[in-house]
């Protein structure tokens, strides 16, 4: 110890109470941009990095540890082998291919689900009792997969799901009425991609409902606006992959939130991947996202939104679609 010590004490006596760990797989754009944002926020004592790529993964490692001076503090570690994942409080999984322009994510599926078989089991052999937060392409297949191959109940495997579309979804809202996209309530439930479902009949800002009040001041969002809208959220993704070539920022602000309120037990509520079974009249055990409260034991419950009967319709359309790819998954 550089210091000298306040009083006696053995250093074996002193025991460091660690409380949270979290591991990141896959260090490309996806698992850096969530890494540093949930460094910049404060969420972790240690974060460990996984990857295949030994120099690349031991290039992020140092280059975040070189940010010491200007971070909360937090120990951060990098390996290939997973031993250093162990006891990790939340396991979030990035690895895998991305689209390429103009290409859909569920071309990824076969490529990523034989990634996952090497990822998962070693994730759940080193942190039983871990949240396993899966973000690789197509998300709500690949957590259905790791749901699979770890064998955790189906409250600690959660896919950050449509969590971003809702936001892009509140973003545009916000954007249009000149207010914050945080008191703009709105969310697009179902698959992560195009054929998700926006939940129009209970958007609200700050309570009031939004088409209601927009009605109120004589605007009117008709149902060809409504689909507008929802095109340039199924699109951004796509735009921002032909511009700079993959999405980033926007995931990980959403995989930090994620992480928020599970590890400090937070209880919010957020659009996320879950076993859909039982809900809206899905009875297949199809993976897609609805909205979830969220705390440290993973999913505490779904909230049961009323839907309109068109909504509910779609959603069992995407349901149908999700379930068809789960079905010819080898796993
Ligand atoms: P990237 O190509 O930049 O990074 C992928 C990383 O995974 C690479 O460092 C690679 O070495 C690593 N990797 C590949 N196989 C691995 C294995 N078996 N074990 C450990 N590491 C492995 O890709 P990027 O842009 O980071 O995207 C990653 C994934 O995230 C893609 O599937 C992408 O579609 C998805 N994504 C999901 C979003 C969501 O909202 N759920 C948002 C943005 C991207
Ligand atoms: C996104 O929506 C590509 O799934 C990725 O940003």
């Amino acid at each position: 110890v550089m210091f000298e010590p306040m009083f006696e004490a053995n250093p074996s006596d002193i025991s460091i109470k660690r409380t949270s760990k979290i591991t990141v797989v896959g260090v490309g754009n996806v698992g850096m941009a969530c890494a540093q944002t949930i460094l910049t926020q404060d969420l972790t004592d240690e974060l460990a990095l996984v990857d295949i790529l030994p120099d690349k993964l031991r290039g992020e490692m140092l280059d975040l540890q070189h940010a010491a001076a200007f971070l909360p503090r937090a120990k951060i570690v990098a390996h290939t082998d997973y031993a250093i994942t162990a006891e990790s409080d939340i396991c979030i999984v990035t690895a895998g291919a991305r689209q390429r322009e103009g290409e859909s994510r569920l071309t990824l599926v076969e490529r990523n689900v034989s990634f996952f078989k090497q990822i998962i089991p070693q994730l759940a052999k080193y942190s039983p009792n871990a949240i396993l937060l899966i973000i690789a392409n197509p998300v709500d297949a690949l957590t259905y997969v790791s749901r699979r191959l770890s064998g955790f109940p189906t409250n600690r495997v959660i896919g950050s799901g449509t969590n971003l579309d809702s936001s892009r979804f509140r973003w545009i809202l916000a954007d249009r009425l000149e207010v914050n996209a945080q008191n703009v309530h709105g969310y697009i439930v179902g698959e992560h991609g195009d054929s998700s479902v926006p939940l129009w009949s209970s958007v609200n800002v700050a309570g009031v409902p939004l088409l209601q009040l927009l009605q109120n001041k004589g605007i009117h969002y008709g149902k060809h606006t409504q689909e507008e809208i929802h095109r340039m959220v199924v699109d951004g993704a796509y735009e921002v992959i032909k511009l700079k070539g993959y999405t980033s920022w926007a995931i990980g602000y959403s995989v930090a939130s994620l992480v928020k309120s599970l590890l400090r037990d937070q209880r919010r509520i957020h659009p996320v991947s879950v076993c859909a079974k039982g809900f809206y009249g899905i009875e297949d055990e199809v993976y897609l996202s609805l909205p979830a409260e969220l705390g440290r034991s993973g999913i505490i419950g779904i909230l049961n939104i009323p839907l309109s009967n068109e909504e509910t319709q779609r959603l069992q359309q995407s349901a149908n679609a999700l379930a068809q790819i789960q079905r010819k998954l080898d796993i």
